[in-house]
């Protein structure tokens, strides 16, 4: 799971209603009405965009995954020993934890605090992962980071290490990223043990997805098995649970390519034919390929992603690739 998850919502609107009644209705319903129809990325992951995830993950097109698996695999212990034990570990996005607990045997931090949307969703893991590492001392949050958030006092102040793996900061546009990578800076400055102001101490270690020859970056979202096609369309069914909306999920159709102006994959459902989609208090009629914006995925290249970390104040960067620079992951600390 990442930051982008939702919990799947228990009951659709009983009743027809005028205007959207909860704030997420009415930002959905906002998005499919503009003029450029789009909707967030996290009504991809519901239960079963989430399993659709995991299998996407798996496919042999989807090279970001394992290709950053075996960049740690490979330098880990240049990477720990790059970083140092004693973090307070804190693992934006953990789902099942298995990424970070990878890092364990070479990292020895002091605290883990693996954080995701529901707590709940994380306990299990946790409570797995602590017998198998009784030594580190393990605190779950449910943090929901699309909106401005805070760590509890019970996340230790000192060496704290912001592991953002999966190229999940691809999902942000520039601005959004920047503004993430600067919540986290914040959070690396705590207030100095004699209370006379604050230090900054810590760091992040975050997995980035690199430009690469197009057709590669074509495949990853538009995989043969058609997984990544089920990816986008599962979105429609979860839109009609949130918005007790009509959409046909055989009406639309999955569109996915690299924009190299922009440097991101563009991703759509496109109307096969002419359609029209209502909802409570809202309709809206779609033209034979018009188009609905469901997600991008920024590519950045070494100077373009080291220039954002040190825009959001973090420096003295690594990096590590995979032999053929598809993949990076840099380790920055804060200053
Ligand atoms: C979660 N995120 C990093 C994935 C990506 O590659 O942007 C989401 C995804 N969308 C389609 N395939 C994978």
């Amino acid at each position: 799971m990442n930051h982008f998850s939702s919990p799947e919502h228990a009951s659709p609107p009983s009743t027809a209603t005028l205007s959207p009644a909860s704030s997420v209705q009415r930002e959905l319903q906002a998005g499919l009405l503009a003029a450029k129809a789009h909707t967030s990325p996290k009504y991809f992951y519901d239960n079963v965009g989430s399993v659709l995830f995991e299998a996407i993950c798996e496919l042999p097109e989807y090279y970001p995954t394992r290709t950053e698996a075996d960049i740690f695999s490979r330098h880990l212990s240049e990477m720990a020993h790059v970083i140092g034990s004693g973090t307070t570990l804190i693992d934006m996005g953990a789902g099942n934890c298995a990424k970070a607990a990878r890092l364990f045997p070479q990292l020895h931090p002091q605290q883990y605090v693996p954080i995701d949307i529901s707590v709940d969703h994380l306990q299990e893991s946790v409570k797995r992962l602590q017998q198998r590492f009784p030594h580190i001392e393990m605190t779950a949050l449910g943090l929901d980071f699309s909106t401005p958030w805070a760590l509890p006092d019970e996340v230790r102040p000192d060496k704290r290490l912001f592991f953002y793996p999966g190229s999940s900061i691809g999902n942000f546009d520039q601005d959004q990223a920047l503004a993430f990578l600067r919540q986290m800076h914040a959070a690396c400055q705590v207030t100095d043990t004699a209370g006379n102001g604050s230090v900054v101490d810590g760091g992040i270690l975050i997995g980035v997805d690199l430009i690469k020859n197009h057709k590669l970056l074509d495949a990853a979202y538009d995989d043969a098995l058609g997984v990544t096609a089920a990816f986008n369309l599962n979105l429609l069914r979860h839109v009609n649970r949130v918005l007790a909306s009509d959409f046909k999920v055989s009406d639309w159709q999955h569109v996915a390519f690299f924009n190299p102006d922009q440097a991101r994959i563009e991703m759509y459902l496109e109307a096969r034919s002419e359609v029209t989609v209502r909802w409570p208090g809202a309709e809206r009629h779609f033209a034979q390929g018009q188009r609905i914006h469901t997600e991008n995925s920024y590519k950045y290249s070494i100077p373009s992603f080291l220039h954002l970390l040190e825009q959001a104040g973090f420096g003295r960067a690594r990096y590590w690739c995979d032999p053929a620079g598809w993949f990076a992951v840099f380790y920055a600390q804060a200053f």
